[in-house]
Parts: structure tokens; sequence; C-alpha cells
């Protein structure tokens, strides 16, 4: 992880034992914004299906920073909402509070509307919006208690930074439609209209919610499973700005949303470079 040079933005969990809880965390981009954010100071507490996967991550991301404190969870299913809440109990019962969320659980394969089973669209929709939901459901009392110590009335900011913000993972695909991907776009839509809904409600709290969409990222595992090895770089040739955009810079939009400097963010969505519209063929 490059060192990052962004002053304002570190005294954002300086000396404060900001905790971020992150569903999804063992992943490439959900994995690069927990690591940003314990570079600058937060503890963390990823959630992952696989054990070893999520806490060998946990591990890796806590060289970060000196004694950071980053849990890893495996065995969590984000469709248990019970398993959420265990995983959140001992979060706090570790770290001492959640006041940062990402919703980054997901799930994705390619599939023609045409084969695609009633069971393989639930699935999907259940990994990416309920489980989207359970995450907020088991974190929100943390999170309203955090945005309550953190609250500004935008004339003085509190000298401890910020709390109470989420981020939800989103995409790009459903901005466009894109073919074998009926079920994860009708998901992501899903997620937005979620994160706009908690950013009305919750905003007189003083929480946040947004979303960010990434755009096509090199080395994710919806990238292996969306684009074949020969279309890589022609792919990439459609891309508006030339090239893939890197997991660093979801981290670095993270960064951002979750600092003073997203004090007056609430309920948008950040989006990528709109992705490609090639995938890999299935017949
Ligand atoms: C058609 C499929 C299928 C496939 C699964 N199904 N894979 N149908 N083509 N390739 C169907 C199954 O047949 C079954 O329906 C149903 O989906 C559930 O399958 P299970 O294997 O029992 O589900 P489960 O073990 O819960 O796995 C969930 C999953 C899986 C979503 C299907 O792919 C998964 O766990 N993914 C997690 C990791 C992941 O996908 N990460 C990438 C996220 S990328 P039937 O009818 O047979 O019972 C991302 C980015 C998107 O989100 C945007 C990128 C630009």
């Amino acid at each position: 992880m490059p060192t990052m040079k962004c002053d304002y933005l570190s005294e954002v969990w300086k000396d404060d034992n900001k905790v971020v809880f992150c569903t999804g965390g063992a992943g490439t981009i959900c994995s690069a914004q927990v690591r940003a954010l314990v570079h600058l100071g937060a503890n963390a507490c990823i959630i992952g299906r696989n054990v070893e996967k999520t806490e060998a991550v946990a591990k890796d991301i806590a060289t970060a920073r000196l004694n950071a404190k980053v849990l890893g969870i495996g065995a969590v299913d984000v469709r248990s909402l019970d398993s959420l809440q265990a995983a959140v109990d001992r979060c706090v019962k570790e770290l001492g509070s959640v006041d940062f969320v990402i919703a980054g659980a997901a799930g994705n394969f390619l599939a023609p509307i045409t084969q695609l089973s009633a069971n393989g669209f639930k699935s999907v929709i259940d990994i990416d919006v309920q489980g989207s939901y359970n995450t907020i459901k088991a974190t929100l009392p943390h999170l309203i208690r955090s945005a309550a110590k953190y609250k500004t009335d935008g004339k003085t900011t509190p000298k401890t930074g910020t709390g109470g913000r989420i981020i939800f993972i989103s995409a790009t695909i459903h901005y466009t439609g894109l073919p074998l991907q009926a079920h994860v776009s009708a998901a992501k839509a899903g997620i937005d209209a979620l994160s706009a809904a908690m950013a009305i409600e919750l905003g007189p709290r003083g929480l946040t919610s947004n979303v960010i969409a990434p755009g096509a990222i090199t080395e994710t595992e919806g990238m292996q499973r969306l684009i074949r090895k020969e279309d890589v770089t022609a792919v990439e040739k459609e891309i508006p700005s030339g090239r893939y955009g890197r997991a660093k810079e979801i981290a670095d939009a993270t960064v951002f949303l979750f600092s003073d400097a997203g004090n007056y963010i609430n309920g948008d969505i950040l989006v990528g470079e709109l992705n490609p519209s090639r995938v890999r063929n299935v017949s």
C-alpha cells in the first residue's frame, strides 16, 4: 500500500479509536478501502464467508499501521441476520464501537435471462440487497450513537472528526443495462435505492449514507467473472479514460466520504467510469 499524503484527512481518525465494520472485507476493493482507513488511524472488523481468507486479509491489513486492531470474522453469510448480529456484537465487544460501515458483500455470475433460475435471481438479491439491509439492521444502533457524538451544525466541526457514516458498494451496470446481468443489475439498483432512503431518514440524526459505484476495477473477482482474458485489452480501450480503475482509487473516495470533507454529502452516488459493455460470451 503506497503512503498516502492527505494531512487534513488523517485528522479524522487520529487518537480516537474509530471502528470500521466492513462486509465483503476480504475482497480486492473492500480490503483496499479498509486498509486506507486503518492506515489513517481506524481500527476495523472485516466480515467474510471464508474463514481462512478473511483472517489472513485482516492480519495483512493490520500491518498498515503500528498497533492497529483488525478483526477478521469468517463464516458469516450476510443473508443471515443472526450471524451478522453476532459479528457486530463481537466487534463492539473487542473494538468498542462501530463508527463507519462499508456494505460490500456481493454475489455475481453470468447468466442469460432465459436460463437464469428463480433461485439464482433470488440468491444475488439476497446477498446484495437483503445482505446490505441486514448489515445496516445489525449496526444501526451503534452508528446512531456514533453520529450523535460527531454531528456538526456546519459552523463548528467537532475536533474528533466524523462518525455514523455508511458506504454501500454498488456498480455501474444498472445505469446502462448489461447482458447476462439482470439479477445483479436489479440488486445493485436496490442498493442505490436503499441508500437513498437511509440518507433521507437518518440524515436528521447526523448519519450519512452514500454509494460508491465502481466501474471496471482491476484484480477483482467481479472483473474475473465478467471479462474474458482475451478481451481484457480491447475492453480497456472502451473505457473513457482508456484504463481500468484501481482499488486504491475506490479507497481514496472512501477516505473522502468518511472524512470532514464529506460532511455535506448524503444520499449521493459516486459513479466510477461506466463499465464496458463487453462481457464473457455465454450462449
Ligand atoms: C447460472 C447459477 C450460476 C451460474 C449459481 N447459479 N451460479 N446459475 N449460472 N454460473 C444459481 C444456482 O444454479 C442456484 O439456482 C442459485 O444460483 C444458487 O446457487 P448456489 O451455488 O447454491 O448459491 P450460493 O452458494 O449461495 O452462491 C451464491 C452465488 C455465488 C452468488 C451464486 O456466485 C457466490 O457465492 N458469489 C460470491 C462471490 C462473488 O460473486 N463475488 C463477485 C461479486 S462481483 P438453482 O435454481 O439451481 O437452485 C460484483 C460486481 C458486480 O458484485 C459488477 C461488476 C462490474
